[in-house]
C-alpha cells in the first residue's frame, strides 16, 4: 500500500477589525506602552465585536483554508475546533461552524489544549488520515480572550486578543507534510493559568460574578520560565525523531505568548531570528489561534516555499506543549 502523510494544503485567517492600542490600556490600567512593548513585545491585539463570535472569525477563516485547498463544504469529513472560548457551553462551537459552512457530511467536534490546540489538532488530524478514517479535515484555532480578560488585571489584560487561523489537512505522498510531531501535558500547573468560573467546581452564581472567577487568572512569571524550558525541551526532541538538528529548520513558527519567550526559545535552539516568525506586535497572544494565524501569514507572503522544513511549537494552559516538523 502507498504510504501517505498529512500535509496542510490551505490556510486562511481572521482578525476582527478593533484594534486596541498600548495607548488604549493606558487609559483603562496602570500600565504604559514602555513597560507592555519591551516585557512581552506587544503594540496592539484586536478585539471582536458584540455581535461576532468564536464562530464567527472561525468560520471566516476555514473559508480562506478552504479555497486555498480548492475544498468545498461537502468534502469535509472532520471539523475540528480548537478554542478554549467557545460560543456556548454545550454544544461545540464545532457544530455551529458545520452549520455555517453548510458541512452535512462532517464529524465536528471541540477540543480544549488552549494554546497548544493547533500542534495538538494537527496530531490528531495525522491519526485520523493515516488510520483511513479521514481524507479531507478543517481544524482551527479559535478565540476570543477579551471576553475573559479582565481590564482590571494589568497582568493579564495587555497580552490576550482575538482571533482565529485554520488549516486544510489532507494526505500528501509520503516525505512531505508533517514529518514528526510530538505532545505532552503536565496538569500539575493547572492554576499557573485558569479560567476557574463557569464550570462544574465554580457554576456560575452571583458569587463568582462579584468574586471575579469567569475572567483569566495568570502566574505570568512562573509560567515564563516553563514555558521557554518546555518549548525548547519537546522542540528538540522532535527534531531528534527525524535525527535532524535546529541547523535544518527553514522557518520556526512559536506560539506568539510573549516576544520575550519566542527570543528566549531561539536563543535555546541556536535559531537566529531571521528564521523565526513573529505577529505579537500586531495580534498579541491568541492561544489557539497564534499558530494558524502566523502560518497563513507566512503562506501568503511567500515566507515557506514548497520544499522548506518548517518546525511550530506551543505551550499552554494545562500546561499543554506540543512541537511539529512538516516539509512544504
Ligand atoms: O500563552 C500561554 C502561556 N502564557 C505565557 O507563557 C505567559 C508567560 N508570562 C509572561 O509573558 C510574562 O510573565 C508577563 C508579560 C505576563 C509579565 O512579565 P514579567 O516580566 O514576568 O513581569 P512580572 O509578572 O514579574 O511583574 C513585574 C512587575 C510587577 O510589579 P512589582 O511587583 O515588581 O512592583 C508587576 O505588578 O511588573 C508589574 N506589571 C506591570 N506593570 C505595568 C505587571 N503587569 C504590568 C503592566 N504594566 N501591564
Amino acid at each position: 500500500m502507498k504510504k501517505v502523510n498529512a500535509g496542510i494544503t490551505g490556510t486562511g485567517h481572521a482578525l476582527p477589525e478593533e484594534v486596541i492600542t498600548n495607548a488604549d490600556l493606558e487609559k483603562m490600567v496602570d500600565t504604559s506602552d514602555e513597560w507592555i512593548s519591551t516585557r512581552t513585545g506587544i503594540k496592539e491585539r484586536r478585539k471582536a465585536r458584540p455581535d461576532e463570535y468564536t464562530s464567527t472569525l472561525a468560520t471566516r477563516a476555514a473559508r480562506q483554508a478552504m479555497e486555498m485547498a480548492g475544498v468545498e463544504a461537502k468534502d469535509l469529513d472532520v471539523i475540528i475546533c480548537a478554542t478554549v472560548c467557545p460560543d456556548m457551553a454545550l454544544p461545540a462551537t464545532a457544530c455551529i461552524i458545520q452549520s455555517l459552512l453548510g458541512a452535512k457530511r462532517a464529524a465536528a467536534f471541540d477540543m480544549a489544549a488552549a494554546c497548544s490546540g493547533f500542534i495538538y489538532g494537527l496530531t490528531l488530524a495525522e491519526g485520523m488520515i493515516k488510520a483511513g478514517r479521514a481524507h479531507t479535515i478543517l481544524l482551527i484555532g479559535a478565540e476570543l480572550l477579551t471576553r475573559y480578560v479582565d481590564y482590571t488585571d494589568r497582568s493579564t489584560c495587555v497580552i490576550f486578543g482575538d482571533g482565529a487561523g485554520a488549516a486544510i489537512i489532507q494526505p500528501v505522498e509520503d516525505g512531505r507534510g508533517l514529518l514528526a510531531a510530538r505532545i505532552q501535558s503536565d496538569g500539575d500547573y493547572v492554576d499557573y493559568l485558569y479560567t476557574p468560573g463557569g464550570g462544574t467546581r465554580y457554576p456560575a452564581s452571583i458569587e463568582t460574578v462579584t468574586n471575579r472567577l469567569h475572567y483569566i487568572k495568570m502566574r505570568g512569571n512562573e509560567l515564563f520560565k516553563v514555558a521557554v524550558r518546555s518549548m525548547e525541551e519537546i522542540s528538540r526532541q522532535v527534531l531528534d525523531d527525524l535525527r535532524m538538528s535546529p541547523n535544518d529548520v527553514d522557518l520556526f513558527i512559536p506560539h506568539q505568548a510573549n516576544q520575550r519567550i519566542t527570543e528566549a526559545v531561539a536563543e535555546r535552539l541556536g535559531l537566529p531570528l531571521e528564521k523565526v516568525y513573529s505577529n505579537i506586535h500586531r495580534v498579541g497572544n491568541t492561544s489557539s489561534a497564534s499558530i494558524p494565524i502566523a502560518l497563513d501569514e507566512c503562506v501568503r507572503a511567500g515566507r515557506v516555499k514548497p520544499g522548506d522544513l518548517l518546525m511550530m511549537a506551543s505551550f499552554g494552559a494545562g500546561v499543554t506543549f506540543g512541537a511539529a516538523v512538516l516539509r512544504w
